[in-house]
């Protein structure tokens, strides 16, 4: 399962990267006028930081506008993944980027036929929300159940990217289910390494090793 961090933010993206185990980054609107850069700056800086892929969002309404925005984004780095909306243009802006081999990311899928839709027009990545649907009282992760199953019926290579993850049971579930990608935000990913036991286990071993005679 690979791990990417949702985020635009350089010192979460860096203090992520040391460990080793990050393996890419999603960006959206938001998350970006959250700092303080010109979106093509930024970008260019998480790239810098990660060797893997960095989505990218497009903020058009119309097909032909995504297309323009994201042949810009695709040139700037070829790490960028280029974020289309699961919408009917952006299935038609994705049909025609991925002909031309840029990496599309269909974001904003809330449902599993939206996700078949995405995975014909040759999607790259499919970002299911599973957070913000527990959030209206819909089950998350009975989606990544369904898109997982049916992407393995038919053999689509687009993968899995489960998205708008609040915690690290979201995590498991998506690992326990076969999605190929898990984007969190830091303070998620900050959980992923952590256990109350294992800091208590580290305290007793320290304290028992101070009793151990030293050879001088
Ligand atoms: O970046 C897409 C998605 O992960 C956003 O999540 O937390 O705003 O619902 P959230």
């Amino acid at each position: 399962m690979k791990f990417f961090l949702d985020t635009a933010n350089l010192d979460e993206i860096r203090d992520a990267a040391s460990t080793g185990v990050l393996d890419g980054i999603t960006t959206n609107p938001t998350l970006i006028s959250k700092e303080a850069n010109t979106f093509e700056d930024q970008l260019l800086k998480i790239c810098s930081l990660v060797d893997g892929p960095v989505s990218a969002e497009t903020v058009s309404r119309d097909a032909g506008g995504m297309i323009e925005e994201a042949r810009h984004l695709a040139k700037l780095h070829r790490n960028i993944v280029v974020k289309c909306p699961m919408t009917k243009d952006g299935l038609k802006a994705t049909k025609i980027l991925s002909g031309e081999r840029i990496r599309v990311n269909v974001t904003l899928v809330f449902s599993a036929p939206q996700a078949i839709m995405a995975a014909k027009a040759g999607a790259y990545f499919v970002s299911p929300f599973v957070g913000r649907l527990d959030d209206v009282g819909q089950s998350g992760m009975d989606l990544i159940r369904d898109i997982v199953t049916i992407f393995n019926n038919y053999e689509y290579k687009t993968e899995v990217l489960v998205a708008s993850i609040r915690n690290p049971i979201h995590v498991v579930q998506a690992a326990l289910m076969g999605a190929d990608i898990c984007t969190m935000p830091a303070k998620v990913f900050e959980q992923l390494f952590k256990h109350p036991l294992t800091d208590k286990g580290v305290e007793q071993f320290l304290k028992d090793w101070e009793t151990v005679p030293v050879i001088k």
